[in-house]
């Protein structure tokens, strides 16, 4: 019935159904375009499972738990232990505009590690390696907290990244209670 005119509808989709599917299609094409910009141009990283480690050991060998080492121009790395309840090491002292990659596991539970003021902030689970890289452009002082209940002592588990002016930089070593 009524041949002509209205079988054209049947050979092709309905148009809101069209106009729906090139809807869909742009919002996934800018996601993809806004996460490619994100990710490449702006460096906004996602916190990535390096590796995992033996929860019952790892902490006790170099370098974890150490103060951060220089590993290029400009360019450090630490070995954060997160335990019930403080941060090995406490302090984290680097001059300023230093890249430093951050590697963070936990020997007992599950624990966060945030920097406050900057956009580092890890979910830290036992056994597995959380690795995220910052670069510190100011100097000043910079707090890390838990960010995951632990237990009682929770709150009391912070430490503090020391960005400091070049020159005024301290000496390697003599941080404490090395043994
Ligand atoms: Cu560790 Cu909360």
């Amino acid at each position: 019935m009524n041949e002509g005119g209205a079988t054209k509808k049947t050979m092709g989709v309905d148009p809101y159904e069209r106009n729906w599917m090139y809807i869909s299609i742009g919002v996934i094409v800018a996601f993809f375009v806004l996460i490619s910009i994100a990710g490449l141009a702006l460096g906004i990283q996602v916190p990535t499972e390096e590796r995992r480690v033996d929860p019952r050991t790892f902490a006790d060998s170099a370098p974890w738990g150490e103060p951060a080492q220089e590993v290029g121009d400009g360019e450090y790395e630490v070995y954060v232990v997160a335990r019930t309840f403080y941060f090995e090491p406490a302090s984290i002292e680097i001059p300023v505009d230093s890249t430093v990659t951050i590697y963070v596991s936990s020997p007992d539970v599950q624990h966060g590690f945030r920097i406050q003021d900057t956009n580092v902030n890890m979910q830290i689970v036992p056994g597995e390696v959380s690795k995220l890289k910052y670069t510190f452009d100011r100097p000043g002082e910079y707090p890390y907290i838990c960010t995951e209940y632990c237990g009682l002592a929770h709150a009391a588990m912070f430490g503090t990244v020391k960005v400091v002016e070049e020159g005024a930089d301290a000496e390697e070593g003599e941080e404490g209670e090395d043994e």
